[in-house]
């Protein structure tokens, strides 16, 4: 095989309380990536269609992932890689990601699969270290391994897989605006207090429990964020509008997808997701302002494979 195509999926970081540790992975919004052996020891991106990114791959985030890769596993060939961006750069659902996962995970097939998913996690890593200074992977992880996924720790990486509730469906708004992820995390506390902390860790608790056990109930109310939706949230026009409106619909819970400007909101139901979908575009339709919105089921699979040669 030395021919893969695939589908790389978009994500939601952080689902309010799990700044840095939860995210999940979405259905039917993603990039599409070829990537093909060459005899060269060397990896190239060769084009890349839908945005305006770095082709140099020491300077590309897929390229960066591939070659990290790459570093810890001999080879005497190399790797072109095709990047069809669907997937707004600066959106707040994983773009960068997308395609940092995406690379190692098409190198991996075409080395004949010798990592399994969650061993590629820390070299999509070193692609969103590359974006936004900071070597998160709570958008690689459900982007890898499908459904939820929690970072347990960084150091070493310990990642836990979490099935979504059958009836979870994820609502997403993006205002045409681009935000870039290194500029809404330096605006961030470095510090919190221990009552705030207290509240986050017994909500990303409670989020966990309401997914293993299917009560949405305790989904939506564990959804609260005391760290960076009280400063990221003044970026995002009519944030506070557009989390009533998904409230005042049915939604579980609503919060900044990632570091924005997506906002997002969880539903039990794809009919009350999309409920929840017209009552937030109905908030930007009345302030006048451009954005897209998606309505997607949990992915279970993450990153898909379209062909392979
Ligand atoms: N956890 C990261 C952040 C996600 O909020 O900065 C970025 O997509």
């Amino acid at each position: 095989m030395d021919f893969i195509k695939i589908f790389s999926p978009a994500t939601i970081a952080n689902l309010s309380c799990g700044f840095d540790v939860l995210g999940l992975c979405l259905e039917n919004v993603g990039d599409e990536m070829t990537i093909r052996k060459i005899g060269e020891k060397t990896v190239r991106i060769n084009k890349i269609e839908g945005a305006d990114l770095p082709m140099e791959a020491t300077h590309n985030v897929a390229g960066v992932a591939a070659l990290a890769m790459l570093r810890e596993w001999e080879t005497d060939f190399g790797f072109e890689i095709e990047i069809k961006k669907r997937i707004k750069a600066g959106s707040g659902i994983g773009s960068s990601a997308a395609s940092a996962a995406g690379a190692v995970f098409g190198i991996n097939e075409l080395l004949g699969r010798p990592y399994e998913a969650r061993e590629l996690i820390k070299f999509a890593m070193q692609g969103e270290k590359l974006a936004s200074g900071s070597a998160h992977a709570d958008n690689v992880a459900p982007a890898l391994l499908g459904g939820l996924t929690l970072i347990r720790s960084y150091d070493p990486v310990d990642v836990i897989r979490i099935d979504a509730p059958p009836e979870l469906f994820a609502t997403v708004i993006h205002p045409e605006i681009e935000l870039k992820t290194a500029d809404s995390r330096s605006i961030l506390k470095q510090s919190i207090t221990l009552q705030n902390a207290i509240i986050q860790w017994g909500n990303v608790g409670g989020f966990v429990a309401g997914l293993y056990t299917n009560d949405y109930d305790l989904i939506g109310r564990s959804m609260t964020d005391k760290i960076a939706e009280p400063v990221r949230g003044m970026l995002i026009p009519g944030f506070d509008q557009l989390k009533s409106a998904a409230q005042s619909h049915g939604a579980l819970g609503s919060g900044i997808s990632g570091s924005g400007p997506s906002v997002f909101a969880l539903s039990k139901g794809e009919q009350t997701a999309h409920e929840v979908a017209s009552a937030m575009g109905k908030v930007y339709e009345n302030m006048g302002l451009p954005f897209e919105i998606h309505v997607s089921g949990i992915n279970p699979d993450g990153i898909r494979i379209i062909e392979k040669k």
